[in-house]
């Protein structure tokens, strides 16, 4: 957690962008609304305010924009020497801006900060554009998990990334004041 004029976030690539640990009160419908734009199975506030609340494992970042809304985020548990990105997005119209790769690298750098090693998560098999993402930032394919997802039936890809990219420590804590 940080303190009263401790800078908080990381600067984005473009003046008055930021990826920050998610704060319940101020973040949660803005990541609901980035997880129904981007989604066919989001997942719901009730599933995001547990996780922000009860989970010691949870690691939860927004991407904020210059005028301070949720323009992306990031979510997943750092077990262990492991970090499992379990969501990513990028509200549609700030796509292709070279914001995902941003708050991938970044949520990448804390959990190294923290500790972690290595990094896995899985992608639809269709989903070409998260694909050369995660292969651009260094992840690769360590298996195939048959029918894993739903709406509309598809394998996952398992990709691992072996070596995480040094970041600051101290700025994975959610914040749910
Ligand atoms: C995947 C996602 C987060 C990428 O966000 P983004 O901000 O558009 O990504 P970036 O602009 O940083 O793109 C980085 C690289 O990813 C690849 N990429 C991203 N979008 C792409 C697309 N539509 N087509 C092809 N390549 C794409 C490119 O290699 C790109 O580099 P380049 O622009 O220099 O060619 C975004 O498309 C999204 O939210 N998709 C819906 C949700 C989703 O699929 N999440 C991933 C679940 S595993």
């Amino acid at each position: 957690m940080t303190s009263p004029g401790e800078p908080v976030g990381v600067p984005g690539p473009e003046p008055g962008w930021v990826v920050e640990p998610m704060r319940l009160d101020r973040d949660l419908e803005g990541i609901v609304a980035v997880d129904k734009a981007s989604f066919t199975n989001p997942w719901t506030r009730e599933m995001y305010e547990w996780e922000a609340r009860n989970s010691d494992v949870a690691r939860i970042f927004v991407l904020r924009s210059p005028d301070g809304c949720v323009a992306g985020y990031c979510a997943g548990w750092l077990i262990f020497d492991e970090l499992h990105i379990n969501n990513l997005a990028v509200t549609p119209e700030w796509r292709r801006r070279g914001l995902g790769a941003f708050l991938v690298r970044t949520v990448l750098g804390l959990a190294a900060g923290e500790g972690a090693a290595r990094a896995t998560l899985e992608v639809r098999a269709s989903n070409l554009s998260a694909r050369r993402l995660y292969e651009a930032l260094g992840f690769v394919q360590a298996g195939v998990r048959r029918g894993y997802y739903t709406n509309p039936p598809e394998d996952a890809l398992i990709l691992w990334l072996e070596r995480l990219p040094g970041g600051p420590p101290g700025l994975g804590e959610t914040d749910v004041a």
